[in-house]
């Protein structure tokens, strides 16, 4: 038996949501450059989790569910309010989302109709939660979802309490489907392993958000945002890169375990900073992560990830930085529900083995004998 470090190259699973074959990502089949030019984010989570996108009556019952849904129970916002306010927002998430199956009935149910339901809720809930925890730390009262908008239309709305520009509206929708779903990351695994052993939806859910909190996963695109901070002028870029690439630390949103010719994820969200620059009028940040691209990318050959133009992106929507991960996650969920239920739908149980490299042929030494 031999290890591979980090599962590299290793197939673990069949799967038919999204796929990875010579750099281009397809979710169902369909590429991801035309499903963010066309598709709204309800219509891909429609698509991840049934296969096909829905019909107009079929999306415009699936938004009418997202709104029914959307409001948790009150013991969930009294729970938020016990956080420390400085708590981390994904320790925050996972732990919120860990009380959901508290307060839902059938969270112990695991027929596909209540899986699929729960699916849609924690989907809607997962935005709410979000908003909620973000107002309450900084002493506002949670806004109640609305009804019949979208995700990324009803998150602006209930972070804020005002309506949201439609621009901001659109990128985030963007955004949104492009961080929808990515064949076996880390975090969907996680997910898939942990409702392997039968566990619960919630579980499965509660797994993915604590292996996404993780700065080479997830985390990183909080982390970009924290080295364009420390950056903060175009004069600075080099220096600060170029003390960093010295040292051999990593430059966070570079790098990909798969995709070695880059992300094809990363364009589109190249263009989005680009064009809220534009509109915002100011853009030093777009500048600065451009010309750190390209000392990254001339110096190490490393190409930006998803995470990357994304940071930037949520600054000029006015997002704070530490809530950049729970939107991923906001997004995700779609792809690690769909994960969960392909995962119950043909189980068995994930239990890989480990290489033995410990000392062998050892004994038992008494306590006071021990040096
Ligand atoms: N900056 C500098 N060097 C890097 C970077 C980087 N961002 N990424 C990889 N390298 C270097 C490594 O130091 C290593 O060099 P070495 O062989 O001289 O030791 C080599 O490239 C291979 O890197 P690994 O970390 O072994 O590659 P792996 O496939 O395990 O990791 C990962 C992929 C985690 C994404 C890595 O590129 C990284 O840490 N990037 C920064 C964090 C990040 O942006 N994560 C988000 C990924 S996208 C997502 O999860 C949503």
């Amino acid at each position: 038996m031999t290890a591979t470090k980090g599962l590299e190259g290793i197939v673990a699973a069949t799967s038919s949501i999204s796929s990875i074959v010579d750099g281009v990502l397809t979710y169902r089949g369909i590429n991801i450059d035309e499903l963010a030019e066309k598709a709204t984010f309800e219509e891909v989570a429609y698509l991840l989790w049934h296969g096909k996108l829905p019909t107009r009556k079929e999306l415009d019952e699936l938004i009418a569910q997202l709104g029914e849904y959307a409001a948790v129970s009150p013991e969930v916002i009294a729970g938020l309010r016990l956080y420390p306010k400085n708590a981390n927002s994904m320790a925050a998430l996972r732990t919120v989302v860990s009380s959901l199956a508290l307060y839902d009935e059938e969270a112990q149910d695991m027929s596909r109709e209540a899986n699929l339901r729960k699916a849609v809720k924690l989907q809607a809930q997962l935005p709410t939660v979000v908003a909620a925890f973000a107002r309450i730390r900084q002493g506002l009262e949670p806004v109640a979802p609305k009804k019949g908008v979208g995700v990324a239309h009803n998150f602006l709305y209930m972070l804020t309490g005002e309506e949201p520009d439609p621009v901001a509206v659109k990128a985030l929708d963007k955004a949104l489907v492009l961080h929808a779903d990515h064949e076996l990351n880390a975090s969907t695994f996680a997910s898939r392993v942990t409702v392997a052993t039968l566990s619960d939806i919630y579980s499965g859910v509660t797994s993915a958000i604590g292996t996404l909190k993780g700065p080479l996963h997830g985390g990183a695109n909080e982390a970009v945002m924290v080295m364009l901070d420390e950056i903060k002028t175009l004069d600075n870029v080099e220096p600060y890169i170029q003390n960093k690439l010295n040292n051999k630390e990593k430059i966070m949103g570079f790098g990909h375990r798969v995709y070695k010719n880059g992300d094809p994820r990363a364009k589109h969200l190249q263009q989005m900073s680009r064009q809220l620059s534009e509109l915002k009028g100011d853009s030093t940040l777009y500048e600065i992560s451009v010309k750190i691209e390209e000392l990254v990318t001339g110096q190490k050959g490393l190409k930006p990830n998803v995470d990357f133009y994304s940071a930037s992106c949520y600054t000029l929507l006015g997002i704070p930085r530490d809530l950049f991960t729970p939107i991923f996650a906001i997004s995700r969920v779609s792809g690690w529900t769909a994960h969960i239920l392909e995962q119950l739908d043909d189980n068995r149980l994930i239990r890989p083995r480990a290489e033995y490299v410990g000392p062998v042929g050892q004994h038992y030494v008494p306590i006071e004998q021990r040096g």
